[in-house]
């Protein structure tokens, strides 16, 4: 019994738990009128999932202070800093700096240097201590930027069955189209087991849960259950931060960092990104998309399989991604992650693409169309395709994306 609850409830905390169980005795729910706008839940949640979302949405939101454990180095003060556009839960205009160097072939994260996550700033303690941000070594060979992602619909994503994501894995081009796609292995720090990723550029994180650890440590500094130790700045031991770690407390005694579990509640149910304008160009985009193969890796639709949260049940997930990682020839950034190797990055979703502010991995492309140029290795032929369209089939295509 134990072991089916924390399976059921793999990113929740005890009350979340109560309110699944609870959905799976009520009687069934009624089918969303309307997509929910950005920000905004998913539409089929129970009152207390509801309660959920929304104190995890007042924890994503705040900042964070020297005293409830900010630093000694971190990025910024919370979440919301980095994913709010255009609605609390979005992309961000800043990127950040990942930076590591290839040793004997092997690719070396620069952990004692403090990579492979830059911090920008550190905390100062009036009258008694100062730490500056981390500057890149001059020893990584390897530096690249990274523009934060948006997390509408993540739930969902999560929920994605495996089986219908290794479906499309084809590591050996066996069927030639010039296409492989490999799935990336991750260990979860939380469950301990090799686990499939999906989150993150190069789908090196394999749940909500365990991103919002990560990032709670690389961007605030605030340690938890999963990360109890701080990050060290530039390699050196921490200093100035006094608070004892885990800093993130656990007041309801589950084990786990009730922020943590507060944020990844938040994530998990808020609704996918609402549609754009389906205009007729939109509609002639659509079939000119799969017609110079963008469908190859931004598969429109994976499902997912059965849940006891009414909201993830046997859901069409709208992403526009097969979640696995392709090699990008020169976009690629360097960084191995798990399998992904340097050159490899995960199909990026394109459903309310339209809303981020820059795009790309490291936001090299101001535009839409800017993106697809810099497309290259597998995807090469399919960029190859749509520069042949003729410039009316371009604004489609282009009319098709806005409408994700
Ligand atoms: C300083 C900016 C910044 C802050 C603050 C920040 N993030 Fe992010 N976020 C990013 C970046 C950059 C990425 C892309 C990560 C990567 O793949 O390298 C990202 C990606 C993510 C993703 C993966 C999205 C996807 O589609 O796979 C999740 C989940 C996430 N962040 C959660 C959080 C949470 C939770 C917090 C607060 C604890 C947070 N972030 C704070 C910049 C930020
Ligand atoms: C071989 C697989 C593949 C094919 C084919 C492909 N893409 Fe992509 N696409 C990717 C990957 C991987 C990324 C992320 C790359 C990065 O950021 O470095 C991406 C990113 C994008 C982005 C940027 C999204 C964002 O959030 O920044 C857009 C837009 C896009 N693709 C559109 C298209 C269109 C349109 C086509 C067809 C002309 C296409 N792609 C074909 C794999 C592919």
């Amino acid at each position: 019994m134990k072991l089916s609850i924390s399976a059921l409830c793999k990113l929740a905390a005890f009350v979340f738990c109560a309110g699944v169980f609870m959905t799976v005795n009520s009687p069934g729910t009624p089918r969303p009128a309307a997509d929910p706008d950005f920000g905004e839940p998913l539409s089929e949640l129970t009152a207390t999932q509801m309660d959920l979302f929304k104190t995890g949405r007042l924890i994503f939101s705040s900042k964070r202070s020297i005293e409830d454990g900010l630093g000694p180095i971190f990025n910024d003060f919370g979440c919301g800093q980095c994913h709010d556009l255009p609605a609390i839960g979005g992309a961000g205009a800043i990127t950040e700096t990942n930076f590591g160097r290839m040793v004997n072939g092997a690719f070396d994260p620069m952990v004692e240097f403090g990579g492979p996550v830059r911090q920008t700033t550190g905390i100062t303690i009036q009258g008694s201590c100062r730490i500056g941000g981390e500057a890149v070594p001059p020893e990584a060979t390897i530096v690249t930027e990274r523009q934060s992602q948006p997390l509408f619909g993540l739930g969902l994503v999560e929920n994605i069955l495996e089986s219908e994501i290794l479906a499309n894995v084809d590591p050996d081009d066996l069927d030639g189209d010039g296409i492989s796609g490999r799935a990336n292995r991750v260990m979860d720090p939380i469950t301990k087991v090799m686990s499939l990723g999906r989150f993150g550029w190069k789908s090196g994180v394999s749940s909500i849960l365990a991103f919002s650890a990560t990032a709670l440590l690389n961007e605030m500094g605030i340690t938890t259950n999963v990360f109890p130790r701080e990050n060290n700045p530039q390699g050196q031991p921490p200093f100035c931060d006094s608070v004892p770690d885990p800093e993130d407390l656990d007041f309801d005694g589950d084990g786990q960092s009730d922020g943590m579990m507060a944020i990844a509640n938040f994530i998990s149910f808020l609704g996918p990104p609402p549609r754009g304008p389906i205009t007729d160009a939109a509609r002639a985009g659509e079939a000119l998309f799969s017609q110079v193969g963008c469908n190859k890796c931004h598969i429109p639709t994976l499902y997912t399989g059965d849940s006891p949260i009414a909201a993830f049940h046997r859901k069409p997930v709208n992403l526009y991604s097969d979640l696995l990682v392709h090699d990008m020839g020169e976009l690629g950034d360097g960084i191995f992650d798990g399998l992904a190797t340097g050159p490899e990055m995960r199909t990026a979703p394109l459903w309310g693409v339209r809303a981020n502010p820059k795009y790309l991995h490291d936001a090299r492309a101001g535009t839409l169309e800017e993106a697809i140029l810099f497309h290259g290795g597998e995807a090469a032929a399919s960029r190859d395709r749509f520069v042949a369209l003729t410039a009316t089939e371009k604004l489609e295509l282009l009319a098709f994306l806005n409408s994700l």
